[in-house]
């Protein structure tokens, strides 16, 4: 059992789920196993509602300007995000962005119109690029690793500097502001002083970057010894400016009725990979952790297995029983894990499943674990779940774009 390093605070607020939006082709795995999940805009709405009424509070869409791994085909993440919060009533969408492809003033605006149609649930997810050949092939400048987080972070502080201020002014390498007032500004909501802003990355750099300017860093799947050595890098930046970031953590679902059934399943998964798929990804995401001086960072300890599900969601080690996930779940919560962003291979199905059978496990391995330490989970933070059937929601046979997309895109 691992040491519990999770404040009182921490242990008493229920752990939050996200799911990633699948907006691009080709399922969560570059792997030719049926992947029962659709990347079209229905297939995603459904999904959505179905997410919101089973304990879910996030979203994140992925930005993808071109085909790579088998992504051949991408939705756009901001427009797409703002039709899933057209579509939703409860779910926050969290819209994954690159400084360097947008000015930060014109995301700020955009945020604060899906903020106002949306009822206070846009966020972002601000993440700094490792497909170089999205840049260089629309003739953006490629900066070397860890200048794209000096760049980043200059956006983030004006972001937010627009989002708080008026007569916001900002002079820095990246970007100049001059007396900027954004009107009207973001909603006011109590305990969110402005949109959410998320960050994904791995690396020393994206970790002292999280630290001082994110509200939560992002993660790919990680073993519990490696995100505690994330965590640990995340809060000495964040102490350094007394913030308090909090902590998400990918990893990829695979939950069945025994845990034989759910080890063949992910066996599947990498005997039908698409090898020189994944073999063309791992020569590409050498852009990332692997470039930096002291070699640390995304994927640049992933072996080929773990490049098949390109967030390196088998890591995290979620896959077995309902009650073994739960646990496994509940063990990052110690070590300081607030929100799982989950991967399914059928989504629709899965996310259902993954609320109502590995949930309610989660919420009484919460409420014990407050209980030991001295405090009680805060029940009225849960989000409302929906006992109902999904099925109203529409037919679970629309399937566009999925698995016949990976094979074609594989081909
Ligand atoms: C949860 C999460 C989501 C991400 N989403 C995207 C994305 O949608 N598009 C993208 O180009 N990169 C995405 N990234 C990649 C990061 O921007 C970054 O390039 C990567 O983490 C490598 O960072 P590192 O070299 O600092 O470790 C994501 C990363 C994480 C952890």
């Amino acid at each position: 059992m691992s040491r519990v390093s999770a404040s009182p605070e921490a242990l008493s607020t229920p752990l939050k789920f996200a799911y990633w939006v699948p907006n691009v082709s080709g399922g969560l795995v570059v792997s030719t196993i049926e992947q029962r999940t659709g990347w079209d805009f229905e297939y995603n709405k459904k999904l959505a509602r179905i997410a919101e009424n089973s304990g879910f509070e996030y979203a994140l869409t992925q930005t993808r300007y071109a085909a790579s791994y088998g992504a051949d085909k991408q939705h756009e993440a901001t427009s797409f995000s703002l039709a899933l919060l057209g579509a939703t009533e409860r779910l926050n969408v969290i819209a994954a962005v690159h400084p360097g492809m947008w000015h930060p003033g014109v995301l700020a605006k955009f945020i604060i119109t899906a903020d106002h149609l949306s009822g206070g649930r846009a966020a972002v997810n601000i993440v700094s690029g490792w497909l170089k050949d999205e840049f260089v092939n629309f003739g953006l400048d490629w900066l070397e690793h860890d200048e794209r987080y000096v760049r980043t972070e200059e956006f983030i502080r004006v972001l937010r500097g627009l989002w708080t201020e008026k007569d916001y002014s900002q002079a820095g390498k990246y970007y100049n502001i001059t007396d900027f007032t954004l009107s009207p500004a973001p909603l006011d909501i109590p305990g969110r002083p402005h949109p959410e802003i998320f960050f994904g990355g791995n690396s020393t750099a994206a970790q002292a970057t999280a630290g001082r300017v994110a509200d939560w860093y992002f993660s790919n799947g990680r073993t519990l010894e490696g995100y505690a050595e994330n965590v640990d890098g995340v809060l000495a930046a964040a102490a350094a400016v007394g913030r308090t970031p909090r902590f998400g953590l990918n990893g990829f679902v695979i939950a069945r009725d025994t845990e034989a059934e759910a080890k063949d399943t992910l066996r599947e998964i990498v005997a039908k990979a698409h090898r020189p798929a994944v073999e063309g990804f791992a020569a590409a995401v050498k852009e990332a952790g692997a470039s930096t001086k002291d070699g640390k960072g995304m994927w640049a300890d992933s072996s080929y297995e773990d490049l098949i599900q390109y967030n390196d969601g088998f890591k995290t080690g979620l896959i077995g029983t309902p009650e073994q996930i739960a646990e496994r779940i509940v063990e990052y919560k110690k070590i300081g894990v607030n929100l799982l962003l989950t991967g399914y291979l059928h989504f629709q199905e899965e996310v259902e499943a993954f609320g109502r059978d590995v949930l309610p496990i989660v919420r009484e391995l919460e409420a014990d674990l407050a209980r030991k330490n001295g405090t009680e989970l805060d029940t009225s933070q849960l989000p409302e779940v929906s006992t109902g059937s999904t099925t109203a929601l529409g037919s679970t046979n629309d399937l566009t774009g999925s698995t016949s997309d990976l094979e074609g895109a594989l081909a």
